[in-house]
């Protein structure tokens, strides 16, 4: 977990620094499913366990267990009109598991970034670098190298309506002052954003980057959100924080924006749904979600196909 340090007045930072020679990338083609999360649950099973009963239909007292990055997704659907989704589910021993299943889509998308593509998703990666410190007294070297298999996630257990969850997320940062609140509260989300210059693009930064940027943030309780407005060079110009908290009502002024009570309910109501189809209790059994925008979600079920993503080691542990 690296240290938010606020930069001066007038930042300035150039995000394309180091992308040629400092740059160590994470390769994306590697799907690691839930695994990390399953060794986590392995780890810390004693936290989870249902408490105190014998009764329980459900061992770990959890309805779902997926990423934050799923979640997201869910949150957002009522309003995206460009990516639709895929999502694997498996009912084991009463909690239902989600993890994603990459569309033809976005593995084409992915094989067709152009260069400038490439090179403007490390730019995100290089504003944390300028602004976050490795320890708590640190400061920022932006001339050290960047690499992306560097990550600290929380894992957090809430509920959606009677939805009980467990799932994990990235987290960029945090407060370095001693007296911040606890996590979740002192964590800080960084962003990178074009420069707004015209009243099109500020109602365009209102009806989609905040939607993103409040759907990721809002159910870990990631309390504000760090922006850098950079230009077409990839220099930062100006810097502005977002309290989560405040995003619906900035919002507000835009005619017909979106609304946080549709993303909830859509979720919810997804999750539902979830619960109602998949009642077989078989780790071998897949039930596979997909959504396209403006269509309904459809579902198919497979029986020990590829698309079993739960790990015999986590399977023989939890039944062990
Ligand atoms: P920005 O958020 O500033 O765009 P996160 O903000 O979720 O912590 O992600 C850190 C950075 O990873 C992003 O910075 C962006 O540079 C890159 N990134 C993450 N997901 C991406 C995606 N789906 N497409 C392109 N870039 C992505
Ligand atoms: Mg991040
Ligand atoms: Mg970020």
């Amino acid at each position: 977990m690296r240290y938010y340090v606020e930069p001066d007045r007038s930042p300035n930072f150039d995000l394309r620094d180091g992308y040629k020679d400092r740059f160590i990338k994470r390769d994306d083609s590697v799907k690691e499913k839930l695994d990390h999360m399953l060794r986590w649950i392995l780890a810390n099973r004693s936290k989870l366990s249902a408490r105190g009963t014998t009764a329980s239909s459900c061992d770990l007292d959890i309805d779902f267990v997926t990423w934050r990055g799923h979640l997201t997704k869910l949150l957002t659907a009522p309003y995206e009109t460009r990516e639709g989704w895929q999502l694997a589910v498996t009912r084991f021993r009463g909690t239902l598991y989600i993890s994603e299943v990459e569309t033809e889509a976005a593995r084409r998308d992915q094989e067709n970034r152009t260069e400038r593509h490439e090179e403007m998703m490390y730019w995100g990666y290089k504003f944390e670098q300028y602004t976050c410190a490795d320890t708590v007294h640190g400061q920022p070297d932006p001339g050290g190298v960047l690499n992306t298999n560097e990550a600290f996630c929380t894992v957090v257990q809430t509920r959606l309506a009677d939805h009980r969850l467990l799932f994990s997320g990235e987290v960029d940062c945090r407060d370095k002052d001693p007296n911040a609140p606890a996590a979740p509260a002192c964590y800080i989300e960084l962003k990178t954003s074009a420069e707004i210059c015209t009243p099109k693009q500020r109602s365009n930064f209102h009806r989609f980057k905040l939607l993103k940027w409040w759907a990721q943030s809002f159910l870990p309780g990631v309390p504000r959100v760090v922006a850098g407005f950079r230009d077409e060079e990839g220099v930062v110009v100006a810097m502005e924080t977002f309290p989560i908290s405040k995003i619906s009502h900035l919002i507000k002024n835009e005619h017909n924006c979106w609304k946080p009570t549709v993303c909830m309910n859509f979720c919810s109501d997804f999750l539902s749904f979830v619960k109602h189809i998949a009642t077989e209790d078989n780790p071998s059994v897949v039930y596979l979600l997909s959504w396209e925008p403006r269509r309904d979600v459809t579902f198919s079920v497979h029986r020990d196909s590829p698309y079993c993503f739960l790990p015999h080691w986590f399977v023989e542990e939890m039944t062990s």
